[in-house]
């Protein structure tokens, strides 16, 4: 994995899956249960631990990623947030006017829970495999922050980025700054690559979009090679399309992220083949399973073969897919290397 995020082509690429912790996974469900609550588990290093390992010992994945959530930045800024069983993050929200309520820096106590995860996760994973420490891009985090939660059109943000640029864009450095501290946390326990999730960047027009997510996120990226140089960054602007240029453009030294509509004739398009990429089965595919699963494996290898390519989803597993369909993803992978 880290071979690969340096730029090598492999013959077999590694493999690991977004969201490959979770509620596909009986132990995760049993475990879940006994925190209490979602948050239980993200602040307790032990359960949270557990939990980043589980996916490993079934499956052999190359890399792990440890278990946590984008919204643990705004809630160790001072917002309030629970999540409630089915119901997705409730978060304490601000606007153009309360935007300066937030704390100036990261909570030591919360984020310090999260470092011991990851040093607890670090000593027990075997050598080979790569620790992946993450934050969410700071627009996406953004639309939860103005949302109070999920939305479907981030309509909150957008109009208020819309209408107050000035204020936004102070939430925005402020997300930046919190960013670069946690994922610097998250290096010194031991991460051995970092993925910045930008989940909602590829809906927002091209200006929009260089203003909130290519202009922070190379911010970021910036920041955190001069504190520490030469750490793989792998970066997914969901959505992006064609704006894929601009983002390599920016950012010529990271991996990108391909979502699940990015196909690898469009990737060679728009990205130098020396770029590392991830991705993109469709997370329905892998639910489905039988040969249309088999097919798309197939398909999406043979035409990132030669370049540097990590195996993953376009987007992050989901619940009801079948333990048996990611056990046939990791062999097939593998058997024919
Ligand atoms: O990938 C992993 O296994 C590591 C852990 C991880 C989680 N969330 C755990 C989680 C990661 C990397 C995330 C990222 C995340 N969180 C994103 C970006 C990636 C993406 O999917 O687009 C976003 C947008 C969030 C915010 C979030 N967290 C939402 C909207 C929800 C509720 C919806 C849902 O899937 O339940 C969560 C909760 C969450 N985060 C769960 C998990 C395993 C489910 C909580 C539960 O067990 O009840």
């Amino acid at each position: 994995m880290l071979d690969v995020l340096h730029g090598k082509a492999l013959a077999r690429p590694p493999v690991w899956l977004m969201r490959q912790a979770g509620r596909y996974l009986p132990e995760y469900r049993e475990l879940r249960a006994r925190a209490g609550s979602f948050l239980d588990l993200c602040y307790s290093p032990e359960l949270a631990a557990e939990v980043t390992l589980q996916p490993i010992r079934r499956f052999g994945f190359d890399a792990a990623i440890l278990f946590s959530d984008i919204l643990i930045i705004p809630h160790a800024l001072g917002l309030g947030l629970t999540f409630a069983e089915g119901e997705g993050p409730k978060l304490e929200t601000l606007d153009a006017g309360t935007v300066d309520r937030l704390a100036p820096a990261l909570d030591p106590e919360k984020c310090g829970r999260v470092y011991a995860a990851v040093r607890r996760v670090r000593s027990a994973l075997p050598a080979e495999t790569t620790l992946i420490g993450f934050v969410g891009g700071p627009w996406t985090v953004a639309t939860y922050i103005a949302a109070g939660g999920s939305s479907s059109d981030h309509a909150e943000a957008r109009l208020w980025a819309l209408g107050d640029p000035e204020s936004f864009a102070r939430l925005i450095e402020r997300l930046v700054d919190a960013s670069v501290a946690h994922l610097s946390g998250q290096i010194e326990a031991g991460a051995e690559a970092v993925q910045i999730f930008d989940s909602w960047a590829g809906e927002l027009p091209e200006s929009e979009f260089l203003r909130w997510c290519v202009g922070p996120v190379s911010e970021i990226v910036r920041r955190l090679r001069h504190k520490h140089p030469g750490i793989p960054v792998i970066v997914f602007p969901r959505a992006a399309g064609t704006k894929l240029a601009a983002v390599a453009a920016a950012m010529p030294d990271v991996a990108l992220g391909l979502d699940t509509a990015e196909s690898p004739e469009g990737v060679g398009r728009l990205l130098l083949a020396s770029t590392p990429v991830q991705g993109n089965l469709d997370p329905l595919v892998l639910i489905r399973g039988g040969a249309a699963l088999d097919r798309e494996i197939d398909r999406i290898r043979s035409a990132f073969a030669g370049r540097p390519h990590i195996f993953n989803l376009g987007h992050g597993i989901k619940p009801q897919t079948p333990i048996a369909h990611v056990e046939r993803l990791v062999a097939r992978l593998r058997e024919s290397a």
